[in-house]
């Protein structure tokens, strides 16, 4: 099985890159459309890089990952996107193994790192890894000194009724990040004692949204005092002077494999490998050193940002993106998460 050695792998990945050399402007013609499960601001920067180098027009939809998961099968008679663009690895391996992406042996595979090069070979290279996040809890602190709650500081924690209301997370189904939760609390305790901490935390959740991104946003706000998600999320809303904490949680934790696939059918295929082709290049990654956007770029000449979280002090699980992106096993964690746990009152 083909997993990833982070903490070793990522030691000293540290390197410096400019934007000198990005591609010079060009005037191809033509058009993609790319579904686009990053966030929003990167999005709209990455499309008009592009835009700007190719030539190439690009139509953007944002959507989260189980989303355009949904999208890209409902499509499968007639695609209408052409790249899938971020997002967790596991609904694209899904998509993979359900015969709704290409293969696409991109140039740039020798510059990546190891662990995004072996997730490229483990996939038969239908879909490439585009940047790394672990996974773990952001609190605001104003709101917990308020209610006079002591900070989590692991998963446990959050199953305390002193959090009743005061957790949001988003919906495993919609949110590629939220399935990463599901999929680590499953590998961490085996599925039936982490089906019963599923049951417990709902109790404590105020709500599951659509997007991974809105629990960070809302406890950046103090519109909840806990969110769960990806920790270089929260960071970014730290760096922008939120009073909001992060927490790699004591038990350990699973983390994202960023991805990003060429959508097979699509009608501009050519058009959709050279978009693959930047979203590797350090042109693409380096927008999240821009944005301060502290994920980890897959691309040994991207540029890693000192306030990036540093894996090797992260308790990490063997987390097993395979495992959890596999067909059967994904749609059948979905399945039993709505019905035994989200179906429950709280
Ligand atoms: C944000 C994070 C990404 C993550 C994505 C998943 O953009 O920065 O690291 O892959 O959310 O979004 P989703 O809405 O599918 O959870």
């Amino acid at each position: 099985m083909i997993r990833h050695r982070l903490p070793r792998l990522l030691a000293g990945a540290a390197f410096a890159a400019t934007l000198a050399g990005a591609s010079a402007p060009a005037f191809a013609q033509g058009q993609v459309t790319v579904y686009c499960s990053i966030l929003e601001e990167q999005c709209r920067e990455g499309a008009a890089m592009f835009e700007k180098a190719t030539g190439i027009k690009v139509a953007m939809v944002r959507k989260s990952t189980g989303e355009v998961y949904a999208q890209v099968k409902a499509e499968a008679n007639n695609p209408r996107g052409d790249v899938w663009w971020g997002g967790p690895g596991e609904p694209h391996l899904q998509a993979a193994a359900e015969g709704l992406l290409d293969a696409y042996k991109s140039p740039k595979l020798p510059e990546l790192h190891g662990w995004a090069q072996r997730h490229a070979e483990q996939a038969k290279f239908r879909t490439n890894a585009i940047y790394l996040g672990a996974l773990g809890i952001g609190y605001n602190s104003e709101v917990l000194k308020k209610r006079g709650i002591a900070a989590p500081k692991c998963w446990a924690d959050l199953l305390d009724a002193k959090f009743r209301d005061e957790v949001q997370i988003a919906d495993p189904g919609s949110s590629g990040t939220a399935y990463v939760f599901l999929a680590t609390t499953v590998q961490r305790l085996g599925e039936d004692k982490g089906f019963d901490f599923l049951k417990s935390l709902h109790r404590n959740i105020s709500q599951y949204t659509k997007s991974g991104i809105a629990p960070v946003k809302a406890t950046a706000l103090g519109e909840t005092a806990v969110g769960i998600a990806f920790i270089h999320d929260m960071l970014t809303q730290k760096l922008q002077g939120a009073p909001i904490e992060t927490v790699a949680p004591c038990e350990g934790t699973g983390y994202e494999t960023g991805s990003v696939s060429v959508i097979k059918g699509g009608k501009n295929p050519e058009a959709a490998r050279k978009f693959v082709d930047f979203t590797l290049s350090p042109d693409a990654q380096n927008i999240n050193a821009k944005l301060k956007i502290n994920s980890i770029p897959s691309n040994r000449n991207s540029l890693l940002s000192p306030d990036a979280p540093k894996f090797s002090e992260i308790k990490l699980i063997d987390y097993d993106t395979p495992r959890w992106g596999a067909p059967e096993e994904r749609s059948r964690l979905l399945k039993k998460f709505d019905a035994e746990v989200k179906a429950l009152p709280r």
